[in-house]
């Protein structure tokens, strides 16, 4: 039965202090994964001697990596920077976009996008009043168009993730400050993922959320390192699993 384990972390908030536990973390994963997935905040503050940080240690890895930015990764605003330097080391970075690399003979469907704020039942932020704020609104309405495009493009893949920095659901927020849920990611996300059902939905952001939850019966994960208390965690994706969603935990790293 093919299977694609996939390794994933979020926020790992890189600079020069970390670089040692960084660099020993991507020395573990190889040979456990065959696949990466960052789910952004890669750097601590958005610098480039940051990134370098990351894609010194991603040089470790003999598999592909794919990646989102985060807000972390904005900060400075360098993202285009970041991004030539992550894509000089060959990682993939995923904005409102998808990739559908072969691996182990399978075609995996990866969409991705950072997401954005927005907020959930209760306390989500309107399509209304200032335009400053509105454009917060239609910025994250752009994410919500472009990971159903890209879910669409990857509907035929056997295997399908979807890989955000902001959190869809609500169910991987459990721990964090109810006040603070509206910045911390937007149910408006969880619209194509209850439309196209992929395997697995991972996301980070949400440090003091919960590692597993649910858009209906599609699995989601906080990877934030912060959450997991761990550098990795290995996901097993199962071509055979019976209903088509076939994300099993398999192994920590
Ligand atoms: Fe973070
Ligand atoms: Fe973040």
């Amino acid at each position: 039965m093919p299977c694609i384990r996939i390794a994933a972390a979020g926020d790992l908030h890189a600079d020069l202090r970390v670089r040692a536990r960084i660099d020993d973390a991507f020395g573990h994963v190889d040979g456990a994964a065959d696949v990466v997935l960052l789910a952004g905040d890669l750097t601590a503050h958005g610098e480039p001697h940051e990134m370098e940080v990351v894609v010194e240690a991603c040089a470790r890895l003999n598999v592909p990596v794919y990646s989102v930015l985060g807000n972390h990764d904005y900060h400075a605003d360098k993202v285009d920077e970041l991004t030539t330097i992550l894509e000089q080391a060959g990682v993939v970075v995923l904005e409102r976009s998808w990739e559908t690399p072969s691996i182990n003979g399978v075609t995996l469907g990866i969409a991705g996008t950072k997401g954005f704020v927005g907020g959930f039942p209760g306390s989500t932020l309107p399509d209304f009043g200032e335009p400053l704020l509105r454009e917060v609104y239609a910025e994250t309405g752009k994410d919500v168009a472009a990971l159903d495009r890209a879910l669409e493009e990857i509907d035929e893949c056997p295997l399908r993730v979807v890989l955000l920095h902001y959190s869809p659901t609500m169910s991987t927020l459990v721990g964090e400050p109810e006040s603070i849920w509206t910045y911390l990611g937007t149910n408006r996300l969880d619209g194509p993922i209850q439309k196209h059902r992929p395997d697995l939905v991972l996301h980070g952001h949400a440090h003091a959320g919960t590692f597993a939850g649910a858009i209906g019966t599609v699995p989601v994960y906080n990877v934030a390192v912060h959450v997991m208390r761990r550098d990795f965690f290995v996901f097993e994706l199962d071509t055979d699993a019976p209903d088509g969603h076939g994300a099993h935990l398999e192994a920590t790293v």
